[in-house]
């Protein structure tokens, strides 16, 4: 069953998504060579006690630590750890809150110092990927439209969309329905009705969309090696198309 939300639970949801938002930027204004993703970890769970905030990921099915940090090949749901990274890397942040009894969600993949062109383009086209998407958020448009448009924006670009993992509903729980995926058919799939709010959220592999999942149970990796970004926003469908309530800037 999909959660409608009426427009004051949407208030409530810009609060916490506003919350993320805030969060991601100061973490994007500490990732330089040589902070370690503990230290990210760090940060987000600190700010996140100033706000009055209580960080969505820590303790979800056991995952310890706040913020998820995947550098490079990893996809998704990377452990913050003690290594530093390196100029040339690049890293993935997803941190998520509840505020005010509702979720927010939201990921970024970061440069770390001066990066290759290739990577570059994966971080651009990944992102872009994400607002191709959300472009296709509007009453009477279907979850196919938002799905297929990430695929075509993404494959058409020479890079392969993750399958195994999706974006999905959020509101008063981390994961709501519907279920999100970054692939898909125009015109098919449930539609679309003001109140609803959706984590999209592509993950784009520099080569094979093929992943694994490491022996910590966690974190998710290319099985070929090559570079993988991950953009997300949480998104309201509103009367009149949609608004990111987790917008950066
Ligand atoms: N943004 C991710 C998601 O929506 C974060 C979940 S990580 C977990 O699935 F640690 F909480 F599982
Ligand atoms: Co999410």
């Amino acid at each position: 069953m999909i959660i409608l939300k009426s427009s004051r639970e949407i208030d409530r949801m810009r609060s916490a998504s506003l919350i993320v938002a805030e969060i991601l930027i100061g973490l994007r204004s500490l990732v330089v060579p040589g902070i370690s993703t503990w230290d990210l970890d760090y940060f987000a769970a600190s700010m996140a006690v100033k706000r009055k905030a209580k960080c969505a990921f820590k303790g979800y099915h056991n995952y310890p630590s706040s913020l998820c940090c995947s550098p490079n090949d990893q996809v998704v749901h990377g452990i913050p750890n003690k290594n530093p990274l390196s100029d040339g890397d690049i890293v993935s942040l997803d941190f998520g809150v509840i505020y005010d009894d509702f979720y927010g969600d939201a990921a970024i993949t970061l440069p770390v110092g001066v990066i290759k062109a290739s990577a570059e383009r994966l971080l651009k086209v990944t992102e872009e990927s994400l607002y191709a998407g959300i472009e296709m958020v509007a009453p009477g448009n279907r979850l196919g439209d938002v799905s297929s448009a990430i695929q075509n924006y993404v494959e058409s670009r020479g890079f392969s969309v993750v399958r195994d993992f999706v974006g999905h509903g959020i509101g008063r729980a981390l994961h709501e329905e519907p279920q999100i995926p970054n692939y898909g058919v125009s015109g098919k799939g449930v539609k679309l009705r003001p109140g609803m709010v959706l984590a999209i959220e592509p993950m784009i592999n520099e080569k094979s969309h093929e992943v694994r999942i490491l022996d910590d149970n966690w974190t998710v990796v290319t099985c070929d090696g090559g570079l993988s970004a991950h953009f997300e926003h949480t998104v309201a469908v509103t009367e009149s198309g949609y608004e990111i309530l987790t917008r950066i800037n």
